[in-house]
């Protein structure tokens, strides 16, 4: 066992590492593409444009094992694999933290052993054997064991669960490499109004099999030793694909004995949601926790912000005044000419409003969970000068005035999970028009258009955890019933969603 290194330290050494294989670290898209045309022989980017589309097309079962074996070349592996370099750098880091204890780690699908060569030189002591079944991949990683003089790391080229395998490791580690279907949205919600899945079990190993997830974990539990532990990063932060794959080891017994931590870095100039890294065990092998099936909730995710005649529309609208009674919290606060004010409008929105004497309105209007938000930034004017107050209103709002459009402008609009809630709070809600359609495998996709107290509103919402909330005032009826119609249109006229 060794002595546990900082972060610090192990990010010290990743940055090292990935330099040592060649990767550039680019925080723009334009500036990595320059560099890959200018690397790149037209020859090989032509080769890996058509391998990309090739493997796309989903046609070929071995056009993943062709884009691999190309990705291993020489010259392309440092160019290509520079774009994963801070998902190297993070999760080389996070499962580097978590393998201190271990003696014999499998790295399943360990590509090119970018990541399996950080872990073996980091750890001497612990052995390991890097398993992909792209052979390129497996020569070039070989050849880094010798370049490096590593004595602790073996790499051959095995296809999981087809090629034969034994031995028995305390860590199987896999970086994306076990839930690579990455097409497929996982399990659907039991209905369009939840995010709940019912337990089907038919249903789970319908697309276990499907996505090939069940066999390969099935393979790869006969390589691991019964107190062993699985170090898993694959790309799971949709819902339906998260449950699929803990539903998948749930059912294998198998729990996490630490919080799965969410990953987010950037990836040439891209921010990725990827992960949880999960560290999971077998049931009564440690103290181990719960699975958790609910939606990942980002704070401020509900918050909208508007300004100008929508902003003061709105605020006629929500009834904005001092002291009024249907507001259950109240903030008044009068800084020279700035007049702020926060509430909740009937258990449904909360608010935050400022007006100027110069004439400015802006609003900030969200879920009730996010009223937090709104109270701490409206507490935090509330201690500020005059002039700072303004400041901070013009880097809320900004100056600009909405390029004019026929369109109105929503009063409020959301796009992510957090719709659901605002939308299942709205008081006296009554539905105008409303449409469900059902697929044959139970997925199904709901649209509706409603009124709710000054609002006319439109919500969508899918098994897939999309969400959409549009509220408009009751003044822009007739354009939100012509928008009804024609999402409407367009939905009925989709062959499938
Ligand atoms: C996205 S790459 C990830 C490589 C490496 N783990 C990393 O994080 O850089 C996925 C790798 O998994 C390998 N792979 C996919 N399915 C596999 C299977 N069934 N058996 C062995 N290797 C597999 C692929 O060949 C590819 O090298």
């Amino acid at each position: 066992m060794g002595t546990p290194l900082s972060r610090v330290e192990l990010s010290h050494r990743i940055e090292q590492h990935l330099q040592s294989w060649g990767l550039k670290l680019f925080k723009d898209e334009a500036d990595y593409f320059a560099w890959q045309r200018n690397v790149l022989s037209p020859t090989d980017l032509s080769s890996l444009h058509q391998l990309i589309q090739y493997r796309q097309d989903q046609t070929d079962p071995t056009a993943d094992i062709q884009f691999y074996d190309l990705a291993a070349n020489a010259d392309i592996l440092p160019v290509l694999y520079s774009q994963r370099y801070n998902f190297f750098a993070e999760v080389g880091v996070a499962i580097a933290q978590r393998l201190f204890t271990v003696r014999r780690v499998l790295d399943f699908g360990c590509g090119v052993g970018i990541l399996t060569t950080f872990w073996a030189s980091l750890f001497p002591d612990i052995e390991f054997l890097g398993i992909d079944r792209s052979s390129h991949s497996i020569e070039a990683a070989s050849n880094q064991v010798s370049h490096r003089g590593l004595r602790n790391i073996r790499f051959e080229c095995r296809q999981i669960p087809y090629d034969a395998m034994t031995g028995t490791h305390d860590c199987i580690v896999s970086t994306h490499a076990l839930f690579q279907a990455e097409d497929s949205p996982g399990l659907s919600s039991a209905d369009w109004n939840t995010f709940a899945r019912s337990h089907d079990s038919a249903r789970q190993l319908a697309v276990e099999e499907a996505t090939g997830i069940g066999e390969r974990i099935d393979a790869l539990c006969g390589l691991m030793s019964p107190t062993g532990k699985m170090v898993l990063c694959e790309k799971t932060r949709h819902l339906g694909r998260r449950l699929l794959l803990q539903r998948a080891f749930a059912r294998r017994e198998f729990y996490p004995m630490s919080t799965p931590s969410l990953l987010g870095y950037d990836m040439v100039g891209v921010q990725v949601e990827d992960g949880p890294l999960y560290e999971l065990v077998r049931q009564g092998q440690e103290r181990t926790l719960a699975w958790h099936e609910e939606p990942e909730w980002k704070e401020g995710q509900s918050l909208y912000d508007c300004s100008g005649d929508t902003a003061a529309h709105l605020s006629a609208a929500l009834n904005v005044v001092q002291g009024a009674m249907s507001h259950d919290v109240q903030l008044n606060q009068v800084i020279g000419s700035c007049t702020l004010q926060v509430g909740i409008w009937r258990k449904a929105l909360a608010y935050g409003w400022v007006t100027t004497t110069a004439g400015f309105h802006g609003m900030l209007l969200g879920s009730v969970r996010d009223a937090s938000i709104i109270v701490q930034s409206w507490t935090r004017f509330a201690q500020m000068s005059e002039s700072d107050v303004l400041e901070s209103i013009q880097q809320i709002w900004g100056n600009e005035d909405p390029t004019p459009s026929q369109d109105p402008i929503p009063a409020y609009e959301n796009h992510t999970i957090a719709a659901q809630e605002v939308w299942s709070a709205l008081p006296d809600r009554s539905i105008q028009e409303e449409q469900t359609f059902h697929e044959s495998d139970g997925r199904a996709m709901h649209i509706e258009l409603g009124r709710s107290g000054p609002f006319t509103y439109i919500y969508w919402a899918n098994t897939y955890d999309q969400r959409q909330l549009m509220l408009v005032d009751s003044g822009h009826d007739d354009w939100l019933a012509a928008y009804y119609h024609e999402s409407l249109a367009e939905m009925q006229s989709s062959a499938h969603f």
